[in-house]
């Protein structure tokens, strides 16, 4: 029988392979070597924004950069393996946003560093990932965060882990023109090995949940259609909820009680007031999320995920049919067939589920997942599973340029 879920390369794995092709590519080998995790947001979606709650984890697939001084001073090459693509950036002139694309995230994160006063050497770089492209698993948040750990390292310059993760979220709105929250940035930096991170996005504190329980596994689910956050329906949920936080008369949404939006249901338009119910719900569910967790309910924590992803494909719209698919497969499987709970992970338009099964009956549970959702879609879907991981770290570390 063929393997009914991908294993993870681990990040050892993957740093001593980027390091022989940046050898290969640049005749030496790297002196710096950083690397920063994806995530998958176990419940808490669209709440960000709104100053919620949200419960990622870092997980085990990661964007690795290695580095090195250029002979040149004032240039960077910035090779991806992933796309054979290089990018240079001159470091003589102001950097804009350009081509090719995806080093937007890159040239947002230098210009972070120098409004910090850093000067910038130039580098050689070689960039390898294993985080899914537009698999809503933050392959973007991965990139800023593994770039801005290279310059700590490179510039001497360390920075506190919320004004590290708040200069990559800068970056990436600039730059990449995405008006994200912070969840991912946040968890990138500061995911920790077996645990899932209950972030507060009004007073940016965090508390660290422990998911050590052996018999349970994290289960994501690729519906392999690609979303496009940049695409405006982001930025759209976005400003309906600062309209329905407005019309309240209040902050944001997480001062908006359910009773309190109830009461103004008449005096908001129907789609945004659908868009605040969701995320007032949501950001209920979180926290009971989190102390399900801690007590070990497991069907409590399974009804809280299957209703958000009702939320967010009926009030939000942020859901697609085949994520739908994947949810109701899950939810069929149910309990009894070893599956706590399942919903769409990250932006949605498409991108991945997650669920939480048992670790037993993984193989079994892959195997119906993938043949199911096949026969009623057409499209393979890509399954993984993970650990709680670690946010950025340097994995060789180099003296930082003079
Ligand atoms: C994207 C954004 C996050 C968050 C999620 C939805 O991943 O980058 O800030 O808003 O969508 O929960």
């Amino acid at each position: 029988m063929t393997a009914q879920y991908e294993t993870n390369v681990p990040l050892a794995q993957v740093a001593a392979e980027l390091s022989r092709v940046f050898a290969q590519r640049y005749g030496r080998p790297p002196r710096w070597i950083a690397a920063a995790p994806g995530r998958v947001n176990l419940i808490g979606e669209h709440t960000d924004y709104n100053d919620g709650f949200v419960f990622p984890m870092a997980i085990e697939r990661y964007t690795v950069v290695a580095a090195d001084l250029a002979a040149t001073p004032d240039q960077i090459s910035w090779h991806c393996t992933r796309l054979d693509a290089t990018a240079a950036i001159d470091l003589a002139a102001p950097i804009q946003r350009g081509e090719p694309r995806w080093a937007d995230y890159i040239r947002g994160v230098l210009v972070g560093f120098q409004r910090l006063g850093c000067r910038l050497p130039g580098l050689e770089v070689a960039m390898a990932s294993t985080v899914p492209l537009g698999g809503g698993l933050s392959s973007s948040a991965a990139l800023e965060v593994a770039s801005a750990t290279l310059l700590e390292a490179v510039t001497g310059r360390r920075l506190e882990p919320v004004a590290k993760a708040l200069l990559c979220q800068q970056a990436e709105h600039e730059y990449a023109g995405m008006p994200c929250g912070i969840m991912d940035q946040f968890i990138s930096v500061m995911g920790q090995p077996n645990h899932l991170l209950l972030l507060d996005c009004r007073s940016r504190t965090t508390d660290l949940v422990p998911l050590t329980n052996p018999e349970l596994a994290v289960l994501i689910v690729n519906t392999n259609i690609r979303h496009e956050l940049t695409g405006g329906g982001y930025a759209q949920r976005r400003a309906q909820c600062e309209q329905a936080a407005r019309g309240l008369g209040l902050p944001s949404l997480r001062e908006a009680s359910p009773a309190r939006l109830d009461a103004a249901q008449s005096t908001l338009d129907p789609v945004v007031f659908r868009r605040a119910r969701h995320v007032v719900g949501e950001i209920e569910r979180t926290v009971l999320a989190a102390q399900a967790i801690r007590q070990a309910d497991w069907p409590q924590l399974g009804r809280l995920m299957y209703a958000s992803h009702a939320s967010l494909r009926d009030d939000y719209e942020v859901s697609c049919p085949e994520l739908d698919i994947l949810v109701e497969i899950a939810q069929t499987i149910g309990q009894a067939g070893g599956v706590v709970g399942s919903r769409m992970t990250g932006g949605g338009f498409g991108g991945c589920t997650v669920s939480l099964v048992q670790a037993g009956r993984l193989a079994e549970i892959a195997g119906r997942i993938r043949a199911e959702y096949q026969r009623r879609t057409g499209l393979e879907p890509s399954l993984f599973v993970t650990r709680p991981a670690s946010g950025a770290v340097m994995v060789q570390a180099g003296p930082a340029a003079k």
